[in-house]
């Protein structure tokens, strides 16, 4: 069991009336945000796997979501880039074609039909990019002039490394055309049928790029002080939440992960400033996702992973910090196994975990949880690759002749049993609120055009 830190005692907050009068909350235990009923708690996590050939979402994608879906279950999608120059992975699905959209619409169907609920994440990498990605071989843009340095590099559409290339700041006239990108790109994802978005304003990324003092060297606006740096996420929030509303917008930050030079001389101040700004949003958020400290940089092998053990307590109790502060429903990331997820949970450090590699190896992920049986291990060689089965949707499910003998976990507002040794056990599937854009999918150029969802 996790245990309180200097912060003091965490609030009671975040849990649904069930959790409250029955038994503490569980990863296996229902949660319920903005309008979304989850009957668990154990989030697909976005993870980026580059099986978009030409960056479109393929039948592989369907069957890879549809693999993890379990009914009531949430899925965040990999991140989707708002713009082409948004991207820095080779063969990274793009939300902003039609044919995006359409590939990414049978992908939310299928998590739909099996009463799955999916949000889209929303990127641009910024300068986490190479010339060759961008139109007309140009340079990346980002909050900076300065290129991702010290032995980061890039992956290339050809498998190799190659160092990423020198950004290009971006003019302050042009901030406003990048908010629209997101605009426009949440709209798209409304479109496709997702129940929500996700900014990705962590990991080094675009908004990252502006968070951070060790990128973010500007002098304008959007520069200098911790309010300036936070314009940009806040400017792409509201856009984001005006066009599609606040209860199916959320975000993902991490503001003790330095991934690709992403530092900060004050990450305490950054991270408490930018969530107290979230609670004054017109609308509050669908929730906060926080990535812990344990999350491991692509490349990076286990045994690299170590760290001295104060430096994460010292970053952990900034999590918490961050968890007592935000006014809504918390998601944490980053390395977490069942033990220390359940930890987590009971503790009331966060209401849902997400995981990537642990269900990119075990699609099955929460109902092997439920059953308590071994996980398979995850082969990171297969991570970033394209292959369309391989290391993608070959992983296989739980089977056992024995599997419903195993003992489950069973508060008694959750699972009661394993009635099939096939299905996941007790669902308590969402009521989905449907989208109904009054408009078509070409006419969402306009930055002021808005659709209301369906509340
Ligand atoms: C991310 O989406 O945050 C991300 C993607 C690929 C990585 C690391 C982080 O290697």
């Amino acid at each position: 069991m996790a245990t309180e830190d200097s912060f003091g005692p965490l609030p009671n907050r975040g849990k649904t009336p069930t959790d409250q009068e029955n038994s503490p909350p569980h990863i296996l235990s229902p949660f319920k945000f903005a309008s979304f009923e989850l009957s668990h708690r154990v989030v697909l996590a976005p993870v980026t796997r580059c099986r978009a050939l030409d960056h479109v979402p393929q039948p592989a994608h369907v069957k890879f979501y549809s693999q993890r879906t379990t009914p009531g279950g949430f899925l965040i999608s990999e991140a989707a880039a708002v713009a082409k120059d948004g991207i820095g992975f080779p063969n990274s699905p793009g939300i902003f074609s039609a044919e995006q959209v359409e590939g990414w619409r049978k992908v939310v169907d299928a998590v739909h039909e099996k009463g799955g609920i999916i949000f889209c994440q929303l990127w641009h990498v910024g300068r986490a990019s190479h010339t060759v990605y961008q139109p007309e071989g140009k340079a990346p843009v980002s909050s900076t002039d300065k290129a991702i340095v010290d032995g980061w590099s890039i992956l290339m559409p050809d498998g190799t490394r190659g160092e990423y290339s020198k950004p290009r700041a971006l003019e302050i006239s042009e901030i406003p055309g990048i908010v629209n990108q997101f605009r426009q790109a949440a709209r798209n994802a409304m479109l496709a049928g997702f129940d929500g978005v996700e900014i990705h304003g962590a990991h080094g990324y675009l908004v990252d790029q502006f968070l951070k003092n060790g990128i973010n060297d500007r002098t304008d606006e959007y520069g200098g002080s911790i309010e300036n740096r936070c314009r940009f996420a806040l400017e792409v929030l509201r856009a984001v939440s005006e066009e599609i509303g606040g209860s199916r917008t959320a975000i993902r930050l991490s503001p003790i992960i330095d991934h690709m030079g992403a530092t900060d001389t004050n990450p305490v101040a950054l991270g408490l400033y930018l969530v107290q700004r979230l609670n004054e949003l017109p609308e509050p958020l669908a929730y906060l996702h926080i990535t812990e400290p344990r999350f491991t940089r692509e490349g990076l092998k286990e045994e690299d992973e170590a760290e001295e053990e104060d430096e994460k307590m010292k970053k952990r109790k900034l999590c918490s910090l961050l968890r007592q502060t935000f006014k809504g429903a918390f998601m944490s990331s980053g390395g977490f196994n069942k033990d220390t997820a359940i930890a987590a949970i009971a503790s009331g450090k966060a209401d849902m975990i997400s995981f990537g590699r642990l269900f990119i190896s075990n699609p099955d992920l929460p109902r092997r949880f439920a059953l308590q049986v071994k996980l398979t291990k995850y082969d990171r060689s297969t991570f970033y690759c394209s292959d369309q089965v391989k290391g993608y949707t070959d992983y296989p499910n739980f089977t056992s002749p024995r599997q419903a003998q195993f003992p489950v976990f069973s508060p008694s507002n959750s699972f009661n049993s394993v009635s099939s040794p096939t299905s996941f056990p007790n669902p308590r599937q969402a009521q989905l609120p449907v989208f109904s854009p009054s408009n078509s999918f070409n006419s969402a150029s306009s930055p002021t055009s808005s659709s209301a969802p369906a509340k």
